[in-house]
């Protein structure tokens, strides 16, 4: 069996932030889950080493991906943990960096190819580009290593299971795994490494992560609102839900006010026009749709313009419906038609002012994020 250890326990001093470097968002999710994301198909078992007080934190990122046990002190005590949890009937273990939260799966893949292809120790690594000096205590050159030998490693680095664990028996601490291995005398293997797996030490290093994702500087907003007048003997349809015995509203959809807000923001997000422009009389189709159909309409048509919908949130505004007791509810049916989008639902009456503060209609506010992919 092949298993894998993600060391996650540091705290990303250099990083700066209050919370573990791994679970620090980048793009729609924690490090972690992007360390994760990369390993889980590949592996029989995976360990995942979290700061201590994390512990559960992490667990519920991991789900049944993985488990979780608390790291030590060092890099290579979280490692010796790491690998002590790990089932003696392991052949070949990966150890791998919460930090280099982008490594792909093809990275694991070819080194998992090529210990099967009888490499003890495979690490990924990438040529110096800098010229690299040694220096002495007071900053003195002491010598320049000859360039073209030398290669920055990333980590997964690959192991027989029996090399890392006689390794790591010796109690030695590195800034790297194969570092222990070397010590052993056994022959260590680079294979290519990958520029998306850059080590995230700080917010600048986030900010290259982003690019990679693609995400950075291609975000828009959009604000859309929308407003209906109460009337007898219409059912009430709102954020997605049929609401039993509220007064629905004028108009001749079914008059959901937060759905339509909605529609509105991410067609400004995207400028492609407005709910008028999209669903007019140009297309009859969608005469009397409701919201959630709308939605999806929408949603799909903001995909297939390139972009990806990040966050929606709306606000309702008026006296009735209480929205509080069925706000999750209604919170799943928005982000279905959504296709899975962030959204947050919010409420709020106008102190007696208004339109929907003289009980006389409800209306909804709402904007959305939006990324280019
Ligand atoms: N790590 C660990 N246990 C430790 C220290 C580090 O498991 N006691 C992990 C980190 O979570 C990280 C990886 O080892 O995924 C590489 O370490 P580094 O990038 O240095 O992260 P931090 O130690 O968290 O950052 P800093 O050194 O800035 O505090
Ligand atoms: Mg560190």
């Amino acid at each position: 069996m092949i298993a894998a250890i993600i060391a996650a326990a540091g705290s990303g001093e250099r990083f700066g932030a209050a919370i573990p470097k791994a679970l620090i968002n980048c793009g729609d999710r924690t490090l972690i889950e992007h360390a994760l994301a990369s390993m889980s198909a590949v592996f029989d078992e995976i360990v995942i080493t979290a700061p201590a007080g994390y512990e559960e934190r992490f667990r519920e990122l991991a789900g049944d991906r993985a488990r979780v046990v608390t790291g030590g002190a060092t890099r290579s005590e979280s490692v010796r943990i790491g690998l002590a949890a790990l089932p003696t009937s392991c052949e070949f273990v990966l150890v791998h960096d919460a930090a280099r939260a982008l490594a792909s799966s093809d990275l694991t893949r070819r080194v998992i190819a090529s210990l099967r292809s009888g490499d003890v120790a495979v690490i990924p690594g990438l040529p110096e580009i800098d010229t690299v000096k040694v220096v002495d205590g007071d900053g003195y050159v002491l010598s320049t290593p000859d360039r073209a030998p030398l290669r920055r490693v990333q980590t997964p680095q690959g192991f027989s299971y029996e090399l890392l664990n006689r390794a790591y028996a010796t109690g030695g601490d590195a800034t790297d795994d194969a570092a222990l291995v070397e010590k052993l005398g056994a022959r260590v293997r680079v294979i290519d490494g990958e520029e998306r797996a850059l080590k995230i030490t700080t917010p600048s290093d986030l900010a290259t992560a982003l690019q990679y994702l693609g995400t950075t500087n291609e975000f828009s907003t959009g604000v859309g609102v929308d407003a209906h007048a109460f009337a007898e003997g219409r059912e009430l349809y709102l954020a997605g839900l049929h609401w039993p015995g509220e007064v629905g509203v004028d108009g001749h959809s079914d008059g959901d006010v937060a759905a339509h807000a909605i529609c509105d923001a991410l067609f400004a997000a995207s400028n492609l026009g407005d709910l008028g422009s999209n669903f007019g009389t140009a297309r009859p189709e969608y005469a009397g749709a409701s919201g959630s159909q709308l939605l999806q309409e929408t949603t799909r048509l903001v995909q297939a313009a390139g972009y990806s919908i990040s966050h929606v949130s709306v606000q309702v505004i008026g006296n009735r419906p209480k929205i509080g007791t069925r706000r999750v509810e209604a919170i799943v049916a928005l982000s279905s038609a959504l296709n899975g989008a962030d959204v947050a639902l919010l409420a709020t009456t106008t102190d007696g002012l208004g339109l929907t503060g003289e009980g006389k209609g409800i209306a909804a506010i709402a904007s959305a994020l939006i990324f280019k992919n």
